[in-house]
């Protein structure tokens, strides 16, 4: 069966610990129940998201992620079909030490808006093989 895809990038706003425990309890919940897993990435600076499950979940849930006012910025790097999931076992997987993404200086500097969705899959690809080995 196959996979619909969405990984974005988006700047966290009034991030804290409390904030993001927030959003994971929620997420994968949620995501759970629609069959969605993933992984996020999370730094003061950035977000990074992978979602991934049937289409039309994936697009309802990337809807209402969007209108959150916990994040500013929302942009889509990569929307596409896949043949396996790379996050099967996780409703959604949390990162924070955020180890294979931008430098700070990198995302201050612009890296977020020169992003290639090589680029940001290339990091997914690396946490997926480093939880899955
Ligand atoms: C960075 C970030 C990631 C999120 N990830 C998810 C997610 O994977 N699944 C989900 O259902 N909600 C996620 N949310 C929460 C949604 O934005 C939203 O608050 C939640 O789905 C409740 O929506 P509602 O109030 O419209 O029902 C995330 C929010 C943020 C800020």
């Amino acid at each position: 069966m196959s996979v619909y895809r969405v990984v974005y990038t988006s700047r966290p706003f009034g991030f804290d610990s409390g904030t993001l425990n927030g959003i994971l309890v929620h997420a994968q919940r949620a995501n759970a129940s629609v069959g969605i897993t993933g992984a996020l990435i999370c730094r003061e600076d950035v977000y990074l998201q992978l979602l991934e499950g049937p289409e039309e979940e994936v697009k309802k849930t990337i809807a209402r992620i969007k209108r959150d006012d916990r994040h500013l910025e929302f942009t889509t790097h990569v929307e596409k079909t896949v043949s396996e999931r790379s996050f099967g076992r996780w409703a959604m997987l949390h990162d924070p030490a955020a180890t294979w993404i931008w430098s700070r200086d990198a995302v201050r500097n612009g890296a977020i808006e020169h992003a290639t969705a090589a680029e940001v899959d290339g990091f997914f690809q690396k946490l997926s093989d480093v939880n899955t080995a």
